[in-house]
């Protein structure tokens, strides 16, 4: 019997976005097991809590069945060696994406060989979408309907109420 496929999916998920979903619902229809796993990063300042993210990230995924909400800091190789992981999976927006991705996934190649990189790309529709686009147009009262989930606009709201405009 062979073992079940593992993918890691990683990124700092402040806030997450309709993007990010259909990444995870590719890699949850042909992986065995996702597990979306939120940064610990120091280097950002998030809007978000860790605590935050992980709820809502746990909310918005509840439905697939194979997809676990985790949480990691330190390298990614060394957290996809402990739970498991043959593949890092990551979402490719644009080609502006890919010089970074290929970079990272080359410097991870060369420290865990045996983990596979997988890269998706997710529909056309979102291939603009950033978490920090949607925190300013946030801010600035601009609408992110439908390019967020509803539970992310609520928190948005509650995080930046007073620069929201009214929408219609
Ligand atoms: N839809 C919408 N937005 C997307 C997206 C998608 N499908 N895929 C990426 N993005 C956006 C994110 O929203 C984020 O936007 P922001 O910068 O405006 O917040 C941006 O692309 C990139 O963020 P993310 O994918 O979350 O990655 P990251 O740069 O925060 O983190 C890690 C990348 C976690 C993979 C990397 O930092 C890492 O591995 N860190 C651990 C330490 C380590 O091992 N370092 C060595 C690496 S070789």
């Amino acid at each position: 019997m062979t073992a079940p496929v593992i993918a890691i999916y990683p990124g700092s998920f402040d806030p997450v976005t309709n993007g990010h979903l259909d990444i995870i619902e590719r890699g949850s229809s042909i992986f065995d097991q996702v597990i979306v796993a939120v940064l610990l990063n120091v280097a950002k300042e998030p809007l978000f809590s860790l605590a935050d993210r992980v709820a809502i990230l746990k909310e918005v995924t509840r439905n697939w069945h194979n997809v676990e909400v985790d949480t990691f800091e330190g390298l990614l190789v060394d957290y996809a060696v402990a739970r498991k992981a043959r593949v890092i999976l990551r979402g490719i927006r644009a080609v502006t994406d890919f010089d970074y991705e290929f970079q990272m996934a080359l410097m991870n190649r060369r420290m865990q060989p045996q983990i596979e990189t997988v890269f998706m790309m997710p529909a056309e529709a979102y291939s603009y979408l950033s978490s920090s686009l949607v925190k300013e147009v946030c801010a600035l009262g601009g609408s992110v309907k439908g390019l967020v989930p509803p539970l992310v606009d609520e928190y948005l709201e509650k995080r930046m109420p007073r620069h929201r405009k009214k929408q219609r």
